[in-house]
């Protein structure tokens, strides 16, 4: 017993290292020589974008999700296509939902004019985030930087490293196993579905098509379900006639970055399958009691998974590149 609880121990100390290790080329205030305004910069162009529309807010903490899930948080998910190459923010789990595009590049622009060739995308794209959270949340973190930008992008990327929105436990926690991400992260980090939107198409067959016995999903609140027909329409999921409107990921508070998520789930208003399935075994279930429970546990497990998150996989030092436009390669 006393043995392998030294064995488990040494285990654990070995893993620590390792990953910091991987993570120690990433460092907070990376740009505080080279460009010591780059943070204020970017938090800048976010508070003025949110302050006109809460929802690109989301947008970006979806954007570095999405970012770091395909090839590392590498910026590739910010790269335009170009003639024979189509890229990942054509693929439909990001086209055409994915948004806040625009206030990259406005706060690239800015970054270029006070400190050109210096400041990657793929730190803006986190930057950017963290700001998010700061300003729908509260929630303040300093965020690691020194990520290089990556030189490739392919549409066929996102599919078997992004989660998809019907996925079951099992396969959630796989996919974020395979990303160095564990359980408690996926339930904590799921806890952003506080905010922000989702299109019809994303949860319709909860509504008409669940089963064959079941055409809508017993484990839906009805009363939820109801409100959910009356906004979406049963149009198959990919017509390209069928107009897809959206709604709230959150009812209860949409624009508040907060651990109602966790409420909604102990209430079975969880909107995707993907939010449901977190209520589909006891460890999950006991994680979301507490992620629910009072005292702002939620937040700082969500800020610490966030930095955890953007530590998949990056390039560093040497690796990739600076990139000029975030939408171009530089030539
Ligand atoms: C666990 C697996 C996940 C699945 C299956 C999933 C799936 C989805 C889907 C289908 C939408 C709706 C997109 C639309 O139709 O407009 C969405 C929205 C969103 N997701 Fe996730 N997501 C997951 C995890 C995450 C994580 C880890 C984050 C960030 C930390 C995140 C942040 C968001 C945000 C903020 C929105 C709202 C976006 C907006 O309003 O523009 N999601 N997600
Ligand atoms: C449909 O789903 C319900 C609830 O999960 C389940 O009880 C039922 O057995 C399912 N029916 C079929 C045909 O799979």
């Amino acid at each position: 017993m006393k043995y392998s609880t030294n064995l488990s121990f040494f285990i654990f100390v070995v893993i620590l290292s390792t990953t910091s290790i991987m993570a120690s080329n990433l460092k907070v205030g990376f740009y505080r020589k080279s460009c010591p305004s780059a943070e204020a910069i970017v938090r800048n162009v976010v508070n003025k974008a949110i302050s006109q529309n809460p929802g690109l807010g989301a947008g970006l903490i979806r954007m570095h999700f999405h970012d770091c899930f395909v090839r590392g948080c590498d910026g590739s998910i910010l790269l335009d296509p170009t003639p024979g190459n189509q890229v990942e923010k054509q693929h439909p789990a990001n086209n055409p939902s994915l948004r806040g595009f625009e206030v990259i590049n406005e706060a690239k622009a800015e970054l270029e004019a006070r400190c050109p060739e210096t400041v990657s995308c793929a730190d803006i794209i986190a930057f950017t985030a963290r700001d998010s959270a700061s300003r729908l949340g509260g929630i303040n973190y300093a965020v690691k930087s020194g990520r290089r930008d990556g030189t490739i992008s392919s549409i066929n990327d996102p599919t078997g490293n992004l989660p998809k929105p019907d996925f079951n436990l099992n396969q959630l926690n796989q996919n974020f196993a395979n990303k160095g991400l564990s359980l408690q992260e996926l339930v904590t980090l799921s806890g952003a579905h506080t905010i922000g939107i989702s299109h019809c198409s994303a949860f319709t067959n909860r509504l008409y098509s669940f089963n064959a016995t079941h055409p809508q999903d017993p484990t839906l609140d009805p009363n939820l379900a109801l409100i959910l027909k009356g906004k979406c329409h049963n149009v198959p999921a990919g017509n390209p006639n069928g107009n897809d409107p959206t709604v709230s990921l959150d009812f209860v508070t949409p624009n508040r970055l907060d651990d109602m998520y966790y409420k909604n789930l102990q209430n079975h208003r969880g909107l995707l399958t993907s939010d449901e399935a977190l209520m589909t075994n006891p460890s999950t279930v006991h994680i979301v009691r507490k992620l629910g429970s009072r005292g702002g546990v939620w937040a700082k497990k969500f800020a610490k998974a966030m930095v955890h998150m953007g530590s998949i996989e990056v390039l560093t030092g040497n690796e990739g590149e600076i990139r000029k436009n975030c939408r171009l390669v530089n030539s």
